[in-house]
């Protein structure tokens, strides 16, 4: 069967300043949690490779634009380092940050690669954590300042804006389940990020459209769908609302329609752990939606009625109202224990068609990590990666069927373009259409699925 895309479909790839771009000598980049994490506990991260020792893109973005075009890509996304351009967090412009990124959206717009951008990628300015980071609502106006300070010095190149990829991961990650720094589990304290987030969106998009730049700007989400364990089963079906209400509407709700959704706010007043609220916000985010989502997707979320006992050792936690289901019989990519379930990416499309307006959209994010990809090196040093191209092929065909039924879903970026590095897992899964040698300077190779991506590119689609 032939699968085609609607007309000038965006394909291209995502990546993050942080993941990607490196540190060196002169680059005036500031500290940020990653920074700083890392000097803490650097074996806390595989193979004790730290956030300096990237892929490099500081010094390489003109080899990696060729290979982006060699690859099809007609957009691609990354992230401003709030911490290289503001090193701070407030306060004086890194000039030689501004310089790095104008080169770099020139070099892609000069090659035919829509530049994508997003202000923030779970990488808050050490001096900013140090007062409590998305805690303390002074990072809100901090964020602002910043998002202004980005569209004026390149808005008038970057049309895509994104306030935040997965605000809900610095929330998971930073203050209940320690994947991010500060590590906390403090419920409370996360209900706070997540609305200081919220606002802080809401009031870079007021900016944005303020300033009239001609462009657009949205958020990218990981809209994780939840599935319940038995659908006949009403407790495991609230269960799993539940969970869709604390992981994927607590930020789809706000950016989509302005509010936050009712069952959240009942749970919060119960826990007695709602944020302040000062007045004007709520009509902030009110009227300051987005005008594209980006959707990230991996994985399900499968979940039953809660089983086990509440852990007594903390607060509140999210999981008090939900188990996970250890489904049996399910795919999984076993290098990242992540379910693959290719029919989620269709259903999140519905979903959004039939209850977020059909909001303009994309996939902004969807992929494979794999470990030890060097065992499929063929004779000619390239990895023969069929399984990545499998994944995408099995993921577009939903994608597709989601945009004959009426989605308004604009492109497809896979993550990533070159291997990067994935916070704590360093370099140990590689995600990219493209390999890089950390061990002999960053040395790019185009896998096989970078080679097939541009002939879906070329061919808006593909026949299966
Ligand atoms: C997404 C993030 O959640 O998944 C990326 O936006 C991340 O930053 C990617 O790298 C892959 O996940 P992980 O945890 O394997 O790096």
């Amino acid at each position: 069967m032939k699968y085609t895309f609607p007309k000038d479909f965006w394909w291209g790839s995502s990546a993050s300043g942080p993941q990607t771009e490196g540190r060196f000598t002169g680059d005036g980049k500031g500290e940020n949690i990653w920074d700083y994490w890392y000097e803490l506990e650097p074996e806390k991260f595989f193979d004790q490779v730290g956030p300096d020792k990237t892929s490099r893109v500081y010094e390489k973005y003109q080899e990696d634009v060729q290979l982006m075009k060699q690859i099809g890509h007609n957009s691609f996304r990354t992230s401003i380092q709030w911490s290289r351009l503001i090193p701070n967090g407030t306060g004086t412009v890194n000039q030689a940050a501004v310089d790095f990124y104008n080169h770099y959206i020139d070099e892609l717009l000069a090659n035919g690669i829509e530049p994508f951008f997003n202000l923030y990628h779970f990488d808050m300015p050490l001096a900013l954590q140090e007062k409590g980071g998305w805690t303390n609502r002074e990072t809100v106006d901090a964020y602002v300042t910043y998002a202004k300070t980005c569209f004026e010095l390149f808005g008038d190149r970057v049309k895509k804006w994104f306030t935040h990829n997965e605000p809900i991961v610095p929330v998971e990650g930073g203050y209940l389940y320690q994947f991010h720094y500060p590590n906390h589990v403090i419920m409370e304290e996360a209900v706070a990020v997540g609305y200081h987030e919220n606002l802080a969106s809401a009031k870079a998009i007021q900016s944005y459209h303020e300033m009239d730049l001609d462009g657009e700007i949205g958020i990218i989400l990981n809209l994780t769908p939840s599935y319940p364990r038995d659908e006949n089963n009403p407790e495991d079906v609230k269960a799993a609302q539940m969970a869709d209400t604390f992981f994927n509407r607590s930020f789809l709700d706000p950016a989509v329609k302005g509010e936050f959704p009712e069952e959240l706010m009942t749970v919060i007043k119960e826990l007695d752990i709602v944020p302040e609220i000062q007045e004007g916000d709520l009509a902030i985010i009110k009227n300051n939606t987005v005008d594209l989502l980006g959707i990230n997707y991996y994985q399900p979320r499968r979940i039953k009625a809660k089983e086990t006992p509440i852990d007594p050792s903390h607060g509140p936690m999210p999981d008090d109202y939900f188990d996970y289901y250890d489904m049996p019989d399910k795919k999984i990519n076993p290098y990242r224990g992540w379910e693959i379930y290719e029919k989620g990416i269709y259903d999140i499309l519905t979903n959004v068609r039939e209850n977020y307006g059909n909001i303009r959209c994309f996939i902004s994010e969807n992929g494979m990590g794999v470990e030890g990809e060097e065992r499929y090196i063929n004779e000619d040093g390239q990895i023969d990666d069929d399984y990545r191209i499998e994944f995408v092929t099995d993921h577009l065909k939903y994608v597709h069927q989601a945009i004959q039924e009426g989605t308004n879903c604009l492109g497809y970026h896979m993550w990533t373009c070159m291997d990067n590095w994935s916070w704590t897992n360093a370099y140990k899964n590689r995600y990219g259409f493209i390999s890089v040698d950390i061990k002999n300077e960053g040395k790019r190779t185009i896998k096989k699925s970078g080679h097939w991506f541009k002939t879906v590119a070329e061919n808006n689609g593909f026949i299966d």
